[in-house]
């Protein structure tokens, strides 16, 4: 055991589930050594951001980010930057803001009890294995998020997540199952896998395993006695054959709302970014799951404005966009990333068009759910209760859609019986069946 004891840690947390996930792993691993979490940066003896870099604008602020803690914190406290950024930017970050301690790439986030003792380190190296690492949980929580891989293989033109996150490994079988036994142990209802490409599981191990993919994980984790819901975010598309598709909409366990990162609808733009599919084959993907399951959640992440997008490339992601008719769907201008070839691209399109088309694509979405939440008024959900505050309380159901109802006899963890009432602006409102 450390020498350290009784200090604090404040931990603001960027970008995605990932880094949500990795801000629980440092809270853990700091937990060994004598921390405790707290909320409040200006009493905290370590200060850590886990940073995201795949879009420019929010690494941006990082270094404004980097000023305020330095001014508001104990004259001595640390303050360390993990994450994706600290992952490609490495020493850039302690040259440019002298009051960071230590650099801690999001490859190497189970270092972080050593990385503390060294002054000024920078730890980023993206051929360190965290794969066979599994963190002990302190809190017990309703979900728990847990990996299924590290890194990405991918290389989508645009994105940086390589770069940052290293080569994709899976993690094995044994070790997620035991640590999704143990948060079932620990009252956990749902567990949400997380992966840079899910559906790719098993490609690749750091030592030898037996032969087993996604499906074959899914299977045996739906066998967990208590466990009573799996999510799993993100899978790719190119990888949802007829064989996933059948066992997703199978398994009562597997809840029905699912992740298809469209990123275009333009077959030109789709090459161009190398997804690997087409417009044809998504749009195929989603009839098969529909058919399957006729009333799936599907969201998707969209960019516009990716080097070479013509007003009819566009026309294209719109009538993907009408054509499925998202539940959720997370839209972003175009941001060209360091070591991305798309960044060399020379047909950049400009701010103010890429910014017309994401309102146009934001205002149809809007237009699209609006419409969808009238056909939910009567529709019966089961639902896990999630939240309880003055007398309102929300949960979600299997297909993703958040319901709010009047929070009378149910706690938190509750399943429970609802139906759709009325809806505002694309929220709906429920009430409780037999109450
Ligand atoms: N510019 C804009 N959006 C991006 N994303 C990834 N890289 C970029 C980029 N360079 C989006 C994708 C991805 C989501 C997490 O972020 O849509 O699915
Ligand atoms: Fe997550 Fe990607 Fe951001 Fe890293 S760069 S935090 S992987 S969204």
């Amino acid at each position: 055991m450390s020498s350290i004891s009784k200090k604090t840690l404040y931990i603001e947390t960027m970008g995605c589930a990932m880094n949500t996930r990795d801000s629980e792993h440092l809270a853990s691993e700091l937990g060994k050594v004598g921390y405790t979490q707290i909320d409040n940066p200006e009493i905290a003896d370590l200060i850590l951001l886990n940073t995201c870099s795949v879009r420019e604008k929010p690494e941006r602020k990082l270094f404004s980010e980097i000023g305020h803690f330095a001014k508001i914190k104990k004259p001595e406290a640390k303050i360390g930057v993990c994450g994706c950024s600290a992952s490609h930017m490495g020493a850039q970050i302690l040259q440019k803001a002298p009051s960071v301690d230590f650099v801690l790439g999001a490859r190497n986030i189970s270092k972080i009890s050593q990385i503390i003792h060294q002054p000024k380190a920078v730890e980023v190296a993206l051929d360190h294995d965290d794969s066979h690492y599994i963190f002990e949980r302190s809190q017990s929580t309703l979900k728990a998020f847990i990996n299924v891989s590290i890194g990405c293989d991918k290389h989508c033109s645009y994105c940086i997540v390589p770069h940052t996150r290293g080569r994709e490994i899976s993690i094995p079988m044994r070790l997620i199952l035991q640590e999704a036994q143990r948060c079932v142990e620990n009252g956990v209802k749902e567990i949400i896998l997380l992966g840079q490409n899910v559906n790719n599981y098993g490609a690749r191990f750091s030592g030898t395993h037996p032969k087993i993919d996604f499906r074959g994980l899914l299977e045996s984790l739906c066998a967990l006695e208590g466990l009573e819901r799996i999510r799993f975010t993100s899978p790719h598309p190119l990888h949802m054959d007829d064989a996933f598709l059948e066992c997703f909409a199978h398994h009562p366990k597997i809840c029905k709302s699912i992740h298809m990162p469209l990123q275009s609808g333009s077959n030109t733009i789709l090459k161009a970014m190398k997804r690997g599919y087409t417009k044809e084959w998504y749009l195929n993907r989603v009839e098969k799951l529909r058919a399957l399951v006729p009333d799936v959640g599907i969201g998707t992440d969209i960019i516009v404005g990716f080097p070479g997008e013509t007003e009819a490339d566009f026309a294209h992601t719109l009538e993907v966009v009408d054509r499925v008719q998202f539940d959720t769907l997370y839209s972003f201008v175009y941001s060209p990333r360091p070591l991305t070839p798309a960044a060399h691209l020379e047909n950049q399109v400009p701010d103010t068009i890429a910014k017309e088309r994401l309102s146009m694509l934001q205002h149809r979405h809007q237009e699209l759910l609006a419409q969808k939440a009238k056909n939910e008024l009567g529709k019966v959900y089961r639902i896990l209760v999630e939240n309880v505050s003055e007398g309102s309380a929300q949960g979600r159901s299997d297909q993703g859609r958040l319901l709010s109802f009047e929070a009378q006899g149910v706690s938190v963890g509750d399943f429970i019986d609802v139906q759709v009432v009325a809806h505002h602006k694309g929220s709906l409102q429920a009430q409780r069946l037999g109450a």
